[in-house]
């Protein structure tokens, strides 16, 4: 019959058999990494408003909530922590008996290597000004005394136990100085998760709400800008030459193009960060009725991991972990 298709890709979408058959990209529950949050002094966790379902764990219910986490079968955790106090150098993070310090003592001693743990290394959260680093006499981010404070942090993260140090605060230099700082103080088998293309995003907005952050201004002078790919790759290349041994895009969805590049251009593990606004956003579209919740999240994570992501951090990895073991 003239004018009919012999080609015709329908003919692998027809049963489900067929198209499980045939799909090209699977997202595994090992993939998932998720980000948690402790705050200091807490008896009870404690809901975030634009993060419906996330909480601010008390130091009891982070240790259940990680089990939990490792038995549903996420891939690692990424954990955050939030000071009753906070003072211009961030000192509630270095110090060892700081909230973020000691709640990865907890995690190391409740599920161990059962999992991977995995700490912010950053001095936002704890910082009165709420910049990721230090500032100078002239009110700028002082990028190398900065790298100091890093460093102190690095060794009190791994000596607490991390498996993987997430340095976060884009300043120039910090994953090598963190590789030295803790290769020096005997810690040579702990890894880095490096931010490395991290954006200067309008999307962390409900995380400043879960850390409490006090952040007056904003982080373009240290974060990259929207519109920049090329940038990324050079970010990219730096940190692997320091010695990043996993590389991350952040935000997740907006970036795929950048994730695409990135994934293509290095080989090392390559993670993106489906952030606190693209949970937030989807979260509210479906309290509204207006989307199909797990469907979304699982399209958003096929996404991400199509795009050429191997890890991804979410705040939906306990549930998503769930929804692909069903
Ligand atoms: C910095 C950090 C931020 C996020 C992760 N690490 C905040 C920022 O850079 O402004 C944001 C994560 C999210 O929005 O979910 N410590």
């Amino acid at each position: 019959m003239a004018g009919y298709p012999t080609v015709r890709p329908r003919r692998l979408r027809r049963t489900p058999a067929m198209r499980r058959l045939v799909v090209e990209t699977h997202v595994e529950p090992s993939n998932l990494i998720l980000p948690m949050f402790v705050k200091e002094g807490l008896t009870e966790p404690r809901p975030i408003s634009s993060l419906p379902g996330v909480v601010q764990h008390s130091r009891e219910s982070l240790r259940k909530a990680a089990v939990e986490a490792v038995q549903a079968g996420v891939g690692g955790i990424m954990l955050f922590g939030v000071p009753t106090s906070r003072d211009p150098q961030g000192s509630a993070g270095t110090d060892p008996d700081g909230i973020l310090n000691v709640a990865i003592r907890d995690l190391a001693a409740e599920v161990g290597d059962a999992t991977v743990i995995m700490s912010d290394l950053c001095l936002d959260e704890f910082t009165s000004h709420g910049h990721c680093g230090l500032l100078a006499a002239d009110g700028t981010v002082d990028n190398d005394a900065t790298l100091e404070a890093y460093a102190t942090m690095a060794v009190a993260q791994a000596s607490a136990g991390a498996h993987v140090l997430g340095p976060s605060g884009m300043m120039d230099g910090q994953v090598g100085v963190v590789r030295r700082a803790l290769d020096e103080a005997g810690f040579t088998e702990v890894a880095q998760l490096a931010y490395a293309a991290k954006y200067a995003s309008a999307f962390y907005g409900p995380f400043r709400e879960a850390v409490e952050s006090a952040l007056v201004g904003d982080r373009k002078s240290y974060q990259q800008d929207p519109g920049n790919l090329r940038e990324a790759l050079r970010e990219v290349a730096l940190d692997i030459a320091e010695g990043a041994d996993m590389v991350m895009v952040k935000p997740a969805l907006p970036y795929l193009d950048v994730l695409t590049k990135v994934a293509a251009a290095v080989d090392v593990p390559v993670a993106a960060y489906q952030v606190s606004g693209e949970y937030a956003m989807v979260e509210a579209a479906v309290a509204n009725g207006w989307l199909d919740r797990d469907r979304v999240i699982l399209e958003t994570l096929t996404s991400i991991r199509r795009a050429g992501a191997q890890l991804i951090l979410t705040y939906w990895a306990v549930d998503a972990a769930r929804l692909l073991r069903a």
